[in-house]
């Protein structure tokens, strides 16, 4: 569980938003005012639950998600020092994520807005990854082109306002961060696999071997990973399948050079695509955020390429690029204003 400090003293005219995010195997709620000023944030992550299956147990998560919600909404509104009354609006992530995750957070956001007679927030979640890209900024040119790549989603979208985004492009197969949690396990490395690949490949060498990059057609924004997921395979156990053993006899250099060369590969399909959609709109911002944005390679890859086209470049904080909900609270301060409020008979959905 990670705190951050209360920041800021609450004045009556500010809009404060309780949030509350549990779409895939983090519990969180936090406390925003005027959708920047970040009063406090809580994250029960379960990474150790879900380590020994290599991947989220739906079952275990929601399970998981009912014994936290309690503490982790009470730390939040502790933390941050604010009375119910206080409060302006609940927030939660209803979209997309694992229907029985989600139920927990949605059960959890419409019992209090009930309770307190206050209204209802309902956010997508992906589009909340964006936002965390804008935390720090102190303005945005537009027009923007985001890139939000996570575990569940690898987006392209062309971004007008917090709530005027179009979607450019998706995975056709694997999301970004899903290519890097299989070919961990290829690898034989502990999940989640990102932090792990991206530890590797910093011993590595990125041109040790050439695994193929998926642009499709010429003028496509879509992605594909699961080709460059089969080819790790394959390098790693041989055309037929049949060298099961042979990642358990590699050194680890030859390990390193895995991982570096396949990392190398998805940032320079990520990074290509990111500046051909921001070529086609005439962007004059690129925002990054998600899970695998905390990847300093790909960071970094982003930077020279947004330097060298002369685009202003907003990336998420680290500690806001995995899932958090403080991006819960500050997309929803955008919905406040534009009065789009929720139901209280709103459903989660495992699609957006
Ligand atoms: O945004 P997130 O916390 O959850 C989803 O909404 O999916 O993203 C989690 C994903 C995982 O697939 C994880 O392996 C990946 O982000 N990730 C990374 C890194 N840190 C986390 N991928 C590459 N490099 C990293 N340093
Ligand atoms: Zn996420």
């Amino acid at each position: 569980m990670f705190t951050d400090n209360a920041l800021v003293t609450k004045t009556d005219n500010q809009i404060t938003i309780l949030a509350i995010e549990t779409s895939c195997d983090e519990t969180a709620a936090a406390v925003v005012s005027d959708g920047k000023l970040i009063r406090s944030s809580i994250v029960a992550s379960q990474t150790a639950l879900h380590e020994k299956y290599g991947g989220v147990v739906p079952e275990i998560a929601s399970r998981a998600h009912v014994e936290n919600i309690y503490p982790v909404i009470s730390a939040a509104l502790e933390q941050a020092n604010v009375s119910k009354e206080q409060i302006d609006a609940v927030a939660v992530a209803n979209q997309p994520g694992l229907a029985i995750a989600l139920m927990v957070g949605v059960t959890a956001a419409k019992t209090l807005a009930f309770a307190w007679g206050k209204p209802l927030i309902a956010i997508n979640h992906v589009h909340a990854h964006l936002q965390s890209a804008l935390l720090e900024a102190e303005s945005l040119e537009l027009p923007a082109v985001a890139l939000i790549v996570s575990g569940g989603h690898t987006n392209l979208y062309e971004a007008r306002t917090p709530l005027d985004l179009t979607l450019l492009g998706r995975t056709i197969d694997d999301a970004a961060g899903e290519a890097f949690d299989k070919v961990a396990a290829i690898l034989g490395l502990p999940y989640p696999g990102g932090p792990h690949i991206e530890k590797a490949a910093r011993q590595g060498n990125p041109k040790a071997i050439r695994f193929p990059r998926s642009l499709m057609q010429k003028d496509s924004l879509d992605f594909s990973f699961s080709g460059l997921k089969t080819a790790v395979l394959y390098h790693c156990r041989g055309q037929d399948m049949k060298g099961q053993n042979r990642v358990a006899a590699m050194s680890e250099q030859e390990i390193a050079d895995i991982a570096a060369s396949f990392q190398a590969a998805v940032i320079d399909v990520l990074v290509r695509k990111t500046k051909r959609a921001a070529r086609k709109f005439g962007a004059k911002s690129v925002l990054t955020g998600g899970g695998v944005a905390c990847n300093n390679a790909l960071r970094q890859a982003m930077e020279a390429m947004c330097r060298k086209e002369h685009y202003k470049l907003l990336v998420a904080p680290k500690r806001y690029c995995t899932d958090n909900a403080v991006m819960i609270g500050s997309l929803a301060y955008y919905k406040y204003k534009a009065n789009q409020f929720a139901a209280l008979d709103l459903e989660p959905s495992a699609t957006a």
